[in-house]
């Protein structure tokens, strides 16, 4: 029988702004997502400026990219920014040890990140050292990217073609420093973080938003031990990752396109249970913090397959299918749902690494399904959530269920109201029925990402194998709306 799913949603219940910064990415010197990603050869024939390869910026620019992280990643704790500031030709070549050993040739630095910032549109986010780097060095690149006035700095700036400050405000405060950011205990680090974050300096018209250096996934003890330690205005967020690995297991992770239902499934159930470990940290959060002041950084999440056979193990390259964009639909949804918290997200990594929204291959480029998810929730952007009510049916393998529907929906400053919903269930099609309160509507338009398999994927010879789609499942009936959802479907509807 057809699955059936009523929804409630009254506009009036509308009340925190889902911040946009929800839809931010991630770019590490890894792999190819900066060289041979964002930064290539000026011998590639693609369209540049400088080196920056302007058909990615394009692309991220219609997804309204709205910030940027970087340079790690476990390699923001080994960067040391010097190295990647001045001549290019006289910046020293090393060894990324993080990421395959191969040589870092740092001819994309600080200044070459603000312009592929300013390039996009979309603000950056840094990563300072802490692992391996000195306050003082944290202190100066903050004075050297902020400080308009004259100092030793600024006046480096200066003569290295940049006049103006650029006011850098999103700042990490170190990376995973429970793990490659330096090995520390939560209390150590909550006292490294203090010293740092105090000499990070708010320089006139340019305050920093610092966000601490947070949790590995389940690790709540780390959250509970900065908050208790940092003084929660010297602390604008609090990071934390969490990664969605198929089979459970870092060692065997799994084919990025080559699996089951069986895997399928436990990709969905360790995806989905982003929801629990947002409510677990801001359940800890709230002890301390009720009125939400500091916010959940989610700045690295997705799915982490192994590599694509023949490819570096280094580099973290992997394909990304329609499982991809089922598993990133959702998670922008719990996000949506925990905009009171959840300011600031990052997906890892924008470009040929881990869940990229685009792949590469020397001139050719293509979008990847999760790319085109985020086409459709750009629409949430700093509009006011609505919470929803309903109950899901369940997407059942074996003895293990999952709920087969998860939403979220907003309105926007124009009372246009978006709902995106995803359909995790891999065979069923389910029918959704919708009361709308407090809303006056007359047409409903929507988009869908779908494709018959898991693991149908976009390759070079198929670029548009799966995109976004118009969806005509959706109508109006009385004052409800109606929609019938395929399976495997990612669907955003806006309603007029
Ligand atoms: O995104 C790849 C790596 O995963 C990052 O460098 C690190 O922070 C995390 O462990």
């Amino acid at each position: 029988a057809q699955q059936q799913v009523s929804i409630d949603l009254n506009t009036n219940d509308a009340k925190h702004v889902i911040s946009k910064h929800i839809y931010g990415h991630f770019a590490e010197h890894l792999g190819r997502c900066i060289y041979d990603g964002f930064w290539v050869d000026p011998a590639l024939n693609v369209p540049k400026k400088d080196r920056i390869r302007l058909d990615i910026v394009d692309a991220l620019k219609k997804i309204n990219i709205p910030n940027l992280r970087w340079p790690g990643g476990c390699f923001a704790d080994e960067y040391h920014w010097r190295d990647g500031i001045g001549p290019r030709a006289q910046r020293p070549k090393m060894v990324n040890t993080n990421w395959g050993g191969v040589v870092e040739d740092n001819s994309f630095g600080t200044h070459e990140f603000l312009e592929l910032c300013g390039l996009l549109g979309a603000e950056p986010y840094i990563a300072g050292n802490v692992g391996s780097g000195t306050v003082e060095e944290m202190a100066k690149w903050v004075e050297y990217l902020n400080f308009d006035g004259v100092s030793p700095l600024a006046n480096l700036r200066k003569e290295n073609g940049k006049a103006e400050p650029w006011k850098v405000s999103f700042w990490g405060v170190g990376n995973e420093n429970w793990g490659c950011g330096g090995n520390m205990t939560a209390e150590f680090y909550a006292d490294q973080y203090r010293r740092y974050a105090t000499y990070a300096r708010n320089y006139p018209g340019a305050p920093l938003k610092k966000i601490a250096g947070g949790a590995n996934s389940w690790d709540t003890n780390w959250t509970d031990v900065l908050m208790k330690k940092i003084p929660l205005n010297e602390m604008w967020g609090i990071s934390l990752h969490y990664y969605t690995i198929p089979t459970g297991n870092w060692t065997t992770k799994g084919s990025s396109t080559d699996f089951g239902e069986a895997q399928y499934f436990s990709t969905l159930k360790n995806g989905l249970a982003m929801d629990s470990l947002v409510r677990a940290h801001s359940a800890i959060m709230d002890k301390y913090d009720p009125t939400k002041k500091v916010a959940l950084v989610v700045d690295e999440w997705g799915i982490w397959t192994d590599v694509i056979p023949g490819t570096n193990p280094g580099f973290l390259y992997q394909q990304n299918s329609m499982r991809d964009a089922v598993i990133a639909g959702s998670t922008l949804n719990i996000f949506n749902n925990h905009s009171d918290r959840v300011k600031v997200a990052s997906l890892a990594q924008t470009v040929n690494v881990l869940q990229a929204l685009i792949l590469t291959e020397k001139e050719k480029m293509l979008l990847t399904p999760t790319y085109h998810v985020f086409d459709l929730f750009k629409v949430h952007m700093e509009a006011k959530q609505i919470p929803l009510k309903f109950s899901s049916p369940g997407y059942k393998v074996g003895n293990e269920t999952v709920p087969a529907i998860n939403a979220s929906a907003s309105i926007d400053a124009k009372g246009a109201v978006h709902i995106t919903l995803v359909n995790v269930d891999a065979k069923q099609k389910i029918s959704i029925n919708t009361a709308l309160n407090g809303l006056k509507w007359s047409k409903v338009t929507g988009r869908i990402v779908t494709s018959a398999k898991f693991t149908d994927h976009n390759s070079f010879d198929n670029p548009n194998k799966i995109t976004a789609r118009t969806f005509t499942g959706a109508k109006k009936s009385g004052n409800q709306l109606v929609a019938e959802l395929p399976p495997l479907s990612v669907v955003e509807l806006e309603l007029k």
